[in-house]
């Protein structure tokens, strides 16, 4: 009898260190088998007990029974251990150091034309004017003719032109979309038109693709006061409550009398600099009284109706409005230029 306890409990001995050592559920169920299987070295122990002597069996079977009870303990033991250490394992990569600061998202950010653009547009729509915008590519006739520009007159050469063909070109300027707003429309109407223009021109200043914003305002009793009125407020809400603005006489064949516009420079405030070439001043934009033969042109009364109307390249306000010493920084489109806005 003694040899067979000690021989359960050397049994017992190695299926304990067998699952101590256990990595993994499948190894359990293999220490499983060889010991508590059909098979099993305890469950052989417990055939046997038939031919053990009668007056040992109780105890025998008690060590058998212990053996097994004790070595299924440690299956469930080892099977909660390997759980908790594969639970430890998922919640540490799980878990979230809430101490951590955030990611940072790289947020893209609106080009510096559309910028300029927008708020030109939202300082005349808070004066009450509708936008509308017309084609890019035009006929002479909205381009030049019903602009009081004729044929192989002069003004056609202030515009260099890309034709894209005998009368179709791309527009000069937003000029054109006076003549078919107010083909469609009747006075009052205070309207500005965006979009982009195409001239053949190009150095630091110039781009052949530039964009301009035209305005215009055509009722009765319209004068060059309210010219000034609008175009002061425009600068002042543009470039800041204390902007000079001066209005110098110019030539538009679509306007008469015509003015450009000039605003203190934004650089030296008037003192003179290199920006503004020592004047103190800046040109901003063509404006003038709406000329009468436009106003024939869409049969409109002249006697009846006056207007003002006036014309801005955006490229020009936004390197006034930021320091932007090259136009064409604007069309590279590096995000190192782009960035800084
Ligand atoms: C005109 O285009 C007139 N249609 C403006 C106008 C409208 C006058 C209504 C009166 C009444 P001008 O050619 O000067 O005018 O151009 C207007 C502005 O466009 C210029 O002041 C300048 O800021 C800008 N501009 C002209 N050419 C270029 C160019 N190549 N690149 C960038 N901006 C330009
Ligand atoms: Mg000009």
């Amino acid at each position: 009898m003694q040899e067979i306890i000690e021989k359960l409990a050397s049994v017992r001995e190695e299926a304990m260190s067998a699952l101590k050592a256990a990595p993994s559920v499948d190894e359990i169920e293999k220490v499983r088998v060889k010991y508590l299987g059909k098979k099993g070295a305890v469950t052989e122990f417990l055939k046997s007990l038939g031919a053990v002597d009668p007056s040992v069996k109780p105890a025998v079977g008690k060590a058998v029974n212990e053996a097994r009870d004790a070595i299924s303990r440690g299956i469930d033991g080892r099977h909660s251990e390997l759980k908790r250490a594969e639970d430890d394992l998922r919640f540490k990569a799980e878990s979230v150091d809430v101490t951590l600061s955030g990611r940072r998202t790289v947020l893209g950010k609106r080009h510096p034309l559309n910028r300029v653009m927008e708020e030109v547009l939202g300082v005349f729509t808070r004066m009450g004017f509708a936008v509308r915008e017309g084609p890019e590519i035009e006929t002479e006739y909205y381009n030049f003719e019903a602009l009081n520009i004729p044929k192989l007159h002069p003004a056609r050469d202030m515009q260099d032109t890309f034709y894209v063909k005998d009368d179709l070109l791309l527009r000069t300027h937003t000029s054109p979309v006076q003549i078919r707003v107010m083909e469609s429309m009747r006075p009052p109407l205070r309207v500005v038109a965006p979009g982009k223009v195409y001239r053949r021109d190009a150095d630091v200043t110039h781009s052949p693709m530039f964009h301009q914003v035209e305005g215009f305002m055509v009722d009765e009793h319209i004068t060059f006061a309210d010219l000034k009125g609008v175009l002061t407020v425009f600068c002042r809400a543009m470039f800041g409550a204390e902007t000079k603005v001066r209005f110098r006489p110019s030539f538009f064949p679509f306007t008469e009398p015509s003015a450009e516009v000039d605003i203190s420079c934004v650089i030296c405030s008037g003192k003179g600099c290199r920006v503004c070439k020592s004047t103190g001043w800046l040109e901003i934009l063509g404006s003038g009284m709406i000329h009468p033969e436009v106003f024939r042109h869409v049969k409109y009364d002249s006697e009846k109706y006056s207007g003002f109307a006036f014309g801005m390249g955006i490229e020009r306000i936004a390197m006034l409005k930021y320091g932007v010493n090259d136009i064409r920084l604007f069309f590279e489109n590096d995000v190192r230029f782009l960035e800084q806005f």
